[in-house]
């Protein structure tokens, strides 16, 4: 049995100790936003957050997590608020978004420690594989979620997913109560 938190939660996995956190991750807690590219520690699809540091899931067992804390991109933030996730969205940087979430983390973790990294520091941290090569698109936005860490840019809040920023305004009226009630 092995026990760690998980995106602020205690969980008990009853599973072999070697299990990879991914699997456990995926297949017993279900938090699928975290993704299984090669399974080698090449692509950085897996990467989530313990202690703090980005580290790729598939490479560490559910053991070596004992007592440690992971966030996933499901617990980065309850409702999308997290600058980097903010301004992901801003920059429209994904495309087909698989390598995302891992890219997400690790930007997250990396603006943690430096909120001002410089071009050769971004690149030095973000060695995740993109196949659709959305890599400027996210050198830009983690500028951006620098610059909002930092409290020198805001960025209005991302609408709920599925839902088009202009239907978003256009839907804020009809969620006014009625008239009289
Ligand atoms: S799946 Fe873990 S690095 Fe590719
Ligand atoms: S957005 Fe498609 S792999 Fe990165």
């Amino acid at each position: 049995m092995t026990k760690f938190s998980v995106n602020d939660r205690p969980v008990e996995y009853r599973m072999d100790p070697e299990t990879p956190l991914l699997w456990a991750l995926r297949d017993a807690s279900n938090l699928t936003g975290t993704k299984y590219g090669c399974g080698t520690g090449e692509c950085g699809a897996c990467t989530v957050d313990i202690d703090g540091e980005a580290i790729r899931s598939c490479l560490v067992t559910i053991a070596e997590c004992e007592g440690r804390f992971v966030t996933t991109i499901e617990g980065l933030s309850r409702d999308r608020s997290h600058p980097v996730q903010q301004s992901w969205v801003a920059e429209q940087v994904p495309q087909c978004g698989f390598c995302q979430s891992g890219m997400i983390m690790t930007a997250a973790a990396l603006l943690r420690k430096n909120s001002n990294p410089s071009d050769a520091e971004i690149d030095a941290a973000m060695t995740g594989i993109c196949r659709c090569g959305t890599y400027p698109r996210m050198r830009e936005a983690i500028r951006r979620a620098g610059r909002v860490i930092r409290g020198e840019e805001r960025i209005a809040a991302a609408p709920p997913p599925g839902i088009r920023p202009d239907d978003a305004a256009r839907a804020v009226p009809a969620l006014r109560p009625a008239e009289g009630n």
